[in-house]
């Protein structure tokens, strides 16, 4: 029969143990310069005897405003948001703020999960790279008082702050890259087309072609999702194609499926990268520069989306009265390594 589990210590019974009042501990958790050396030392003692822990979030509660962040993005296992997390944490330490992270897997039922859990905790703000446009989800969010930072895709002023990159302009410099390499049957891997990055990076692409001085063309081979994977089952598909049939560049929504796609090539076809096939990504995550064939790429600054988010919302928190809610577009860079290399 498993034990009944021990109720955790509570504040009453540090008192209890270091005989003092219940005053004198929040005094030692909140302001021990305020209590003699001894006391605190006694109620230290006692609160590591008992192993109380502090209810934090019923403090902050009380004081009317958290200190945590929530956080959900929409893939943790893509390098992208990892490094997008990572700038938004460092933002947040700096700012002597706490940050749970989510992922929402693009599962917009998932995210929602998150969303609610974060609400409910009081955090002091959500920051949210959406699976959808998010304009419900922050509308309804705004309405309850809930501040929130849209990061990764552009929203409308009126409902909130937003940090993202041109990806039309990404996807337009990817494929001016690619023509300027002479290649004229250009392929663009990626998908689903809900994916705003990835319906503006294909039209930035298809309007570079269309405004080409020469004859090119550009296709566009769906995926349901933006993984490695995915981008090795392209691969295999192409390299099964007659030779005449192969694109001569493709442009992939992002540097996962791009890696597959080099697997695929390298590891179990002729297909020669950039000889037969150039290959860029997007994103610019660490794997491009280390992949198989080093990966040109456009690079998203993706550690000062983060930061750059949680420096908005702690604004919006701390300075609600005089905040004015702004769209933050960064532009993306074009990396040009081996697999683009004539
Ligand atoms: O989530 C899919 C892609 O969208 C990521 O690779 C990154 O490019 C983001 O903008």
């Amino acid at each position: 029969m498993p034990t009944a589990k021990k109720p955790r210590p509570s504040i009453q019974d540090v008192a209890r143990l270091a005989g003092v009042s219940l005053g004198t501990v929040s005094n030692v958790l909140n302001n021990p310069d305020r209590v003699r050396a001894e006391t605190v030392l006694r109620v230290t003692k006692a609160i590591e005897q008992l192993g109380f822990v502090r209810n934090d979030a019923a403090r902050q509660l009380k004081a009317g405003r958290s200190k945590t962040l929530g956080m959900v993005v929409l893939d943790i296992a893509n390098p992208f948001f990892s490094v997008l997390a990572r700038g938004a944490e460092d933002a947040a330490a700096q700012e002597g703020y706490s940050i749970i992270l989510g992922n929402s897997s693009d599962d917009l039922r998932r995210e929602s999960r998150y969303v609610s859990l974060f609400d409910e905790q009081r955090v002091g703000g959500i920051i949210i790279s959406p699976v959808d446009a998010a304009t419900e989800t922050v509308a309804t969010l705004r309405a309850r008082g809930t501040n929130v930072v849209v990061v990764d895709r552009h929203i409308d002023a009126a409902i909130g702050c937003s940090i993202s990159v041109d990806d039309f302009a990404g996807g337009r410099l990817a494929a001016e890259h690619l023509l300027s390499l002479g290649r004229k049957k250009l392929l663009f891997v990626g998908g689903p087309l809900d994916f705003q990055q990835v319906a503006d990076r294909l039209a930035g692409a298809t309007q570079a072609v269309k405004t080409f001085e020469g004859t090119a063309t550009i296709e566009h081979f769906k995926t349901t999702a933006l993984s490695v994977l995915a981008g090795r089952e392209v691969g295999d598909k192409i390299a099964a194609l007659p030779k005449s049939e192969w694109p001569d560049a493709i442009f992939a929504a992002n540097d996962l499926l791009a890696v597959g796609l080099l697997q695929a090539f390298m590891f179990k076809s002729q297909v020669q990268v950039p000889g037969d096939i150039a290959v860029i990504g997007y994103d610019d995550i660490a794997f491009a520069e280390a992949a198989i064939v080093p990966l040109s790429s456009i690079r998203q600054p993706a550690a000062l989306l983060g930061s750059t988010a949680v420096e908005l919302l702690v604004e919006e928190i701390e300075s609600a009265s005089s905040h004015k809610h702004r769209q933050i577009t960064y532009q993306p860079e074009l990396v040009v390594r081996a697999s683009t290399s004539n």
